[in-house]
């Protein structure tokens, strides 16, 4: 641990690189999807409500905790739980903040590698649905399986290997070379300009899709305003009950609640650790508020906007009516198919797609980084390439088993769906019980450029937010669980996923055990704490 410790270089820096952390595939596909499958307008009210109960006091304990261990030199979710925790089990428990990251990036990064596959088409003029409307959707199914292999297992490298297999190397390939380059030098610089291109191109789209002119088809005809219509005005999630009856439905509460952790990046232990390179007396408050709301910007008003007003003008209800990746990757190259000038918006989109990957993609690798040089004292070429190894045999169980997005599905729901429940848990528990919300909020307030309300870290950190994650964990469980472990108990795809994902917990267990091993017993970090609280008051 004595290794010369990483800092973000400038206050715009950090914003951008947490807020393209939270910004990526979550903003633009998940979110329209989510938030049309229950009850347009209306899923905002339990949105806003997750967003303001869960999100955001989530988002603040990782950033207090990320900058108190910063404080003592300390970056990976494992050491800095182990601190402030006070007892070497945190040091295990912490794990978890590793084992999530990795799992989503497994996936995440392969969804990555077909946007920039898509852009590159776009760029070539190679994505052509032909000139028949009537086949663009099994053409478009045609182009997508080619990428993502959702017909058969296997597909990838079946005799020769398929052209989306090079994409995804790339991606790879500027993914660890920008972890390589580091905090200030690869990820900031890269999130400080690929930010702002990803605003422009996205704003460029808007623009395109708010001003398309009306469709006429089989006397019905639609309009951007009908677009929007379909998208926001509130509508019942089953049929025959009214539009606010969606939110007596549970599962509405649930599916706002997904959205929220997933789209702001918490509960998976990576904020905990981009937090730690902020300067000692830096402010996290503002920041993080800051990001957070770049965040909803790019979710609200640009992934609410877009996606889903443009399927509906095309294509009708049914269009329209796609999960996230039927909607990202089979509708949408219909619309820019029917859509002047579709080959340039195709293009557009999907780079901006990427960009709004790849700067969270890169957040997913940092914190086993940080780990594995604060666990095995190596240096960053070899905490890479071990990283790189275990990461593209995870790759490629992900591209192999490819039917039915199989292997990602699983992936994605045992992490981002109930791995976010537990893990965010533990993290508010060790925040607000065991380290004290009073210390945290100390923390918090030192060099704060705006001051939290106390409320926050006093009541809602410590009893409204754990409260709340135990009751939607618990819902999670009665109504999804018994499918899930169903599906794994057939053995198959599933069960091999879900094996997967306890090796990897076996992997970090184990080096969590080395390392505490390698640190000795914990430094009292309550102390270092009382130090800022002491120092604040002066
Ligand atoms: N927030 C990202 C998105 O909206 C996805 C994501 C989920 C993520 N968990 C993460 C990114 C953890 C970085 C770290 O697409």
């Amino acid at each position: 641990m004595a290794r010369p410790t990483e800092q973000w270089g400038t206050r715009i820096g950090v914003i951008m690189a947490v807020a393209g952390s939270a910004v990526g595939l979550g903003n633009f596909l998940r979110f329209p999807a989510t938030a049309a499958a229950n009850g347009g307008g209306v899923f905002m009210i339990p949105y806003f409500c997750a967003l303001l109960l869960l999100g955001i006091p989530i988002c603040w304990a990782e950033w207090t905790m990320g900058k108190a261990g910063g404080r003592l030199g300390l970056h990976s979710c494992s050491a800095i739980l182990g601190h402030l925790g006070g007892h070497r089990a945190w040091r295990y428990a912490g794990a978890l903040g590793l084992l999530m990251p990795t799992v989503v990036y497994l996936y995440y990064v392969v969804i990555e590698s077909w946007c920039l596959g898509y852009a590159w088409s776009y760029l070539c003029g190679t994505i052509d649905l032909g000139s028949d409307p009537a086949e663009y959707a099994k053409r478009s199914a045609e182009v997508f399986s080619g990428f993502a292999g959702d017909n058969f297992d296997g597909v990838m490298f079946n005799g020769t290997v398929h052209t989306s297999v090079y994409f995804w190397l790339i991606v790879v390939a500027v993914n660890f070379w920008l972890i390589y380059r580091g905090i200030s030098k690869g990820i900031e610089k890269f999130c400080n300009l690929a930010m702002p291109i990803m605003a422009v191109c996205a704003i460029f789209v808007l623009i395109r899709v708010l001003t398309l002119p009306a469709v006429h088809e089989a006397g019905e005809t639609r309009s951007v305003l009908d677009g929007l219509g379909f998208m926001w005005n509130p509508k019942p999630v089953h049929e025959g009950q009214s539009a606010l009856q969606a939110l007596t439905d549970p599962k509405v509460w649930l599916a706002a609640a997904g959205q929220v952790f997933f789209t702001l990046s918490v509960g998976f232990g990576v904020i905990v650790t981009y937090a730690s390179y902020i300067r000692p007396k830096e402010d996290i408050v503002l920041t993080s508020t800051t990001a957070i709301s770049t965040n909803e910007f790019f979710e609200v008003c640009l992934g609410g906007l877009i996606t889903l007003p443009a399927a509906f003008i095309f294509l009708g209800v049914v269009g329209a009516s796609k999960g996230t990746f039927g909607l990202a990757f089979n509708t949408l190259p219909i619309v820019f198919q029917n859509m002047p000038g579709g080959r340039l918006f195709g293009f557009l989109w999907f780079f901006m797609l990427f960009l709004a990957a790849i700067t969270s993609s890169v957040s997913l690798l940092q914190p086993v980084i940080a780990f594995l040089e604060e666990a095995l004292n190596v240096t960053r070429r070899t905490s890479v390439t071990i990283l790189a190894v275990v990461t593209l045999l995870g790759n490629l169980f992900v591209i192999w088993f490819s039917k039915n997005l199989a292997a990602l599905s699983t992936l994605d729901f045992w992490s981002a769906e109930v791995g976010i429940l537990v893990f965010g848990t533990l993290e508010v528990i060790v925040l607000a019980w065991v380290l004290g919300a009073r210390r945290g909020y100390q923390v918090a307030l030192d060099g704060a450029a705006m001051r939290p309300p106390a409320w926050m870290y006093k009541y809602v950190m410590r009893f409204v937010t754990p409260a709340l994650l135990l009751i939607v964990l618990g819902m999670w469980c009665y109504f999804y669980m018994g499918g899930h472990l169903r599906s794994i108990g057939q053995g198959g795809v599933p069960a091999l996923a879900v094996g997967l994902i306890g090796l990897l917990l076996a992997f970090y267990l184990f080096m969590a055990h080395l390392a505490d091993r390698r640190w000795g017993p914990n430094r009292v970090a309550i102390e270092v704490c009382a130090d800022v609280a002491a120092e604040g008051k002066k």
